[in-house]
């Protein structure tokens, strides 16, 4: 039997993707109702410690390498220090944990586990030393525009500038390379390219997404996708791009070097060009369930075993087996099923962990 988090297509889950809230700080359009998602109950949000807790089980049995922090927005929880410096002392001490066959000691830096996040940057000004203090990696950035009327009308809120100042404080704190998520939109459409310039002149990897059906509305069709062609077009008439591949085969973007590089822009066509072949992703929810897939409506309730007491081993079986059943693509197992079909999920992005 294999410790790894593996599922019936042979893919093995190392990247973990932990929602702690529900709560954002931003309405976009494409992700969230415009009087926000119903907020979690404070006693059912997974706690500093049984996060600390699942990441240890996760990185010393399970085999994760990769933790990314995501929401809504994780700058939510005021507890937020917190939770990174929780997981962070449970990463290094199950690295430095004996393993069979291997000797115990103090993790090298090629075997320290990644502690990133995902966030809209609003307030990151005011805590990115406190967070980098407490284990904080990197971080990604989600703006969609760096027009200021765009972003209001995206976001449903004119916070552009604070955005912009969280963004340079992340890169002042040296949490370089700072990736930038724009999702692209018809609206996005038009301003990508000065996007583009904004990024290339701040040292920003920026990262097209394609919209994919998780907005709370459900309001998705496949017909309003604009797709990564569609984005080359634009981009294709300001900057010489030039392919470069995936980062790892299993990132979930494309890259171009723009203008020869060093400067890059990536798409992720999780639409167009589905990578669900090569994932790598186990994800919790703020509620502390297992999802197995963005799209696979099936969750394990690992929070309610840590609450009653179960060992690791029990958590551990009961994470491994919500994995197994990790559907094959966007939710399901069907083979006919085109590569751009979605099963629809019961929980809007914010929800999930984006
Ligand atoms: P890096 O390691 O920094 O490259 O991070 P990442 O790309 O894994 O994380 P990020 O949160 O920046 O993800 C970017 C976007 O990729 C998300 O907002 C999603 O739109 C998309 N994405 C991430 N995970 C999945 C997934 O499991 N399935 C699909 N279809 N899309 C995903
Ligand atoms: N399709 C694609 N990406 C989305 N995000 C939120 N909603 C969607 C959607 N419907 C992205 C955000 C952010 C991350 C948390 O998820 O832009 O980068
Ligand atoms: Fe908030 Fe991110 Fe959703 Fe926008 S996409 S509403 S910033 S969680």
């Amino acid at each position: 039997e294999t410790p790894l988090l593996v599922d019936r297509y042979g893919r093995v889950a190392r990247d973990l993707r932990v929602s702690i809230t529900t709560a954002c700080s931003l309405r976009c359009t494409y992700c969230m109702p415009a009087e926000g998602l119903p907020l979690v109950p404070q006693d059912e949000l997974m706690t500093p410690d049984e996060i600390g807790r699942l990441v240890g089980i996760g990185v010393r049995d399970l085999g994760i390498r990769d933790i990314r922090f995501t929401g809504g927005e994780p700058l939510m929880r005021r507890d937020l220090e917190k939770i990174i410096g929780a997981a962070r002392t449970a990463a290094d001490d199950a690295m430095a944990a004996p393993r069979p066959g291997t000797t115990p000691g103090t993790p090298t830096s090629a075997e320290r586990v990644r502690i990133a996040m995902t966030s809209n940057a609003l307030g990151l000004d005011k805590r990115v030393k406190a967070l980098v203090a407490a284990g904080l990696d990197r971080v990604n950035v989600s703006l969609d525009t760096v027009d200021r009327e765009t972003f209001a009308t995206l976001t449903r809120r004119d916070r552009l500038d604070d955005v912009l100042v969280g963004i340079r404080a992340a890169l002042a704190a040296g949490l370089a390379p700072v990736k930038i998520n724009a999702v692209l939109l018809p609206e996005t459409l038009a301003g990508a390219a000065d996007l583009l310039a904004w990024a290339v002149e701040h040292g920003c990897n920026l990262r097209f997404i394609e919209e994919m059906p998780l907005d709370a509305d459900g309001q998705w069709t496949r017909d309003d996708v604009v797709s990564a062609a569609d984005l080359l077009g634009v981009l294709g008439s300001r900057f010489t791009l030039t392919p470069a591949g995936r980062e790892d085969p299993s990132a979930p973007a494309e890259e171009w070097l723009v203008d020869e590089g060093p400067a890059t822009v990536g798409i992720i066509a999780s639409v167009t060009r589905s990578f669900c072949g090569a994932c790598d992703r186990t994800r919790l929810t703020a509620e502390g369930t297992v999802r197995s897939c963005l799209f696979g409506n099936e969750e394990t309730d690992l929070k309610a075993l840590l609450r009653a007491g179960a060992t690791d081993d029990e958590v551990g079986d009961a994470w491994r087996a919500a994995m197994w059943a990790k559907p094959r693509a966007h939710g399901s197992d069907a083979v006919e099923l085109a590569a751009d079909a979605f099963a629809q999920t019961e929980r809007s992005m914010g929800a999930i962990g984006g």
